[in-house]
């Protein structure tokens, strides 16, 4: 006779989400690590959105993993799942009822079977494991809430960044995984968002693009090269079982393209919730684009510009629309130069002429922020830290080559830009500086500092070129090839 011990655990919660919303969230069976305190991490192991035959790796703290296999499925009303583990094999199920009033129950039933040495070797398990399904149940019911605050700059993050060495750590992916362990859980709902993200054929856009989809947003991908986008939606769509997954075609360094990209999006109408400006590349030796403009500052400076501007009314009519800047730490080391935005004086550098544009955006997301936050937008953005992503092992390769064992995952340097796009707690802040979802200084010295006039003159150059640069109306005759320097 079998001596294998077995527990049923029957829990319930009600919070006040719609059905479709708690669905996706729970259904998405990886982010269980979210609100699961025991859980380390959660790995989807098939393609797809949940269905039947679904798999996932469940990492628990204690040291071993749980097999999730989806046996049963009916969207919006149940789950059933087959657990296996060294510890005990399990059946659970989740069953989704929607309340009156807008609310939903989730029921959790499972039956876990010890096999009988362990069972008999602790005799503990039974209460534990209702220990563990209540604080599991909590850790839900807080997630689904999504009432957290609206994160606040820490005195000591913004010292250690002025320490230098401990802030630097910071970018390395130690300083990702001392991060994350004071995150909250990112249970918003984006099946009814638009999210345009720019370079996301490669590296952090690309994981940015694919966290943005697995969370269900409709996503416009930016690219320049048609076959690689045509390979990546599809990609991501396989992978997250999105199928909205637009492409648009741009070289983001050519203004002509940008505003054509625009006046497309303008043209379809549809609101844009994030706009997430992270393509970018590092030129060295000094180029000039087929308009006439210094690389560095088309592609991360006026390209971006020109872009957000147009789409601010497409933003606006979001309602509750983010801009996320995708920056640099390169930006601490140096002040923008109006009078020389685009490196025309003294020797040039591939590094400095980067990380000038990226604190020129970096001016900008300040000033977006104050001037559109009566429009419902909020700009924030973002340092990845150093991630392994194919643009830095090309053009910093001795960097890439010294740093690479401590360079984050793409999905690691992504993380705060998609934190910033989708999270709730992330919306009730702009204009401002994140890594790793936590604020930090935009200088970390006067002497990079701009004064008011040079911020109003960089809004005023910027502003007409992007004016110069638009299509002319066919009557008024072709452009000059060459575009006017600032
Ligand atoms: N990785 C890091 O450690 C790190 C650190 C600080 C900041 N960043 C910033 O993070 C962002 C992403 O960098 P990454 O490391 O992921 O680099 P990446 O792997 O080289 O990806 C860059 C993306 O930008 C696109 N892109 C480049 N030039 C473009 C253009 N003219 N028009 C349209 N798209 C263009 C690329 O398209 P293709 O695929 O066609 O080349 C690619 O999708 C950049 O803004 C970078 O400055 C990265």
């Amino acid at each position: 006779m079998s001596m294998d011990k077995t527990l049923t655990l029957d829990e319930q919660i009600e919070v006040d989400r719609p059905l479709r919303e708690v669905y996706a969230y729970i259904a998405e069976f990886s982010r269980i690590q979210e609100w699961d305190p025991g859980v380390a991490r959660g790995v989807k192991l098939t393609p797809g959105s949940p269905a039947v035959g679904s798999e996932y790796r469940i990492d628990m703290k204690a040291g071993f993993s749980l097999h999730y296999r989806i046996v049963e499925l009916e969207p919006c009303a149940r789950m059933r799942m087959e657990v296996d583990s060294k510890v005990f094999t399990a059946r659970e199920e989740i069953r989704f009822a929607a309340l009156k009033g807008g609310g939903t129950r989730v029921r959790y039933i499972a039956e876990f079977t010890f096999p009988a040495p362990l069972a008999a070797a602790n005799k503990a398990y039974p209460a534990a494991m209702e220990r563990v399904g209540k604080s599991t149940m909590r850790g839900l019911q807080a997630a689904l809430e999504d009432d957290f605050d609206a994160p606040e700059q820490s005195a000591l993050v913004a010292l250690s960044d002025r320490l230098v060495l401990p802030g630097i750590w910071r970018f390395t992916r130690l300083g990702y995984k001392a991060s994350r362990r004071h995150w909250k859980p990112v249970s918003a709902y984006l099946g009814d968002s638009h999210v345009v993200i720019t370079g996301a054929t490669s590296g952090l856009g690309l994981a940015a693009a694919q966290g943005l989809a697995d969370m269900g947003a409709r996503l416009t991908l930016v690219a320049r090269d048609a076959d690689k986008a045509a390979a990546v939606a599809a990609d991501i769509a396989r992978q997250s079982g999105n199928a909205s997954i637009a492409v648009e075609i741009c070289d983001l360094s050519i203004m002509a393209q940008v505003h054509a990209l625009a006046e497309r999006l303008l043209q379809a109408g549809e609101p844009v919730h994030a706009l997430v400006n992270n393509a970018g590349a590092l030129f060295n030796p000094r180029q000039l684009t087929s308009e006439g403009f210094e690389a560095s500052f088309a592609l991360l400076l006026l390209g971006p510009y020109i872009l957000t501007e147009r789409l601010q009314p497409l933003l606006a009519q979001a309602g509750d629309a983010r801009v996320v800047n995708v920056l640099s730490g390169g930006m601490y080391s140096q002040k923008i130069r109006v009078r020389d935005l685009q490196s025309e004086r003294g020797e040039y550098s591939g590094a400095v002429a980067y990380a000038r544009a990226k604190r020129g955006l970096m001016i900008l997301t300040e000033e977006w922020a104050q001037a559109w936050a009566d429009a419902g937008i909020v700009v924030n953005a973002m340092h990845p830290g150093w991630a392994d992503t194919p643009g830095v092992e090309s053009s910093l390769p001795g960097f890439y080559r010294l740093t690479r064992p401590l360079l984050r995952s793409p999905e690691e340097g992504a993380d705060t830009a998609v934190w910033l796009a989708a999270s709730t707690e992330a919306g009730k802040v702009s204009g401002e500086f994140w890594l790793d979802r936590e604020i930090h200084p935009s200088h970390l010295s006067g002497r990079t500092r701009e004064t008011p006039e040079e911020r109003a003159q960089l809004l005023q150059v910027l502003e007409e070129l992007r004016q110069s640069t638009a299509v002319k109306p066919a009557a008024s005759g072709p452009r000059g090839k060459k575009a006017r320097r600032s």
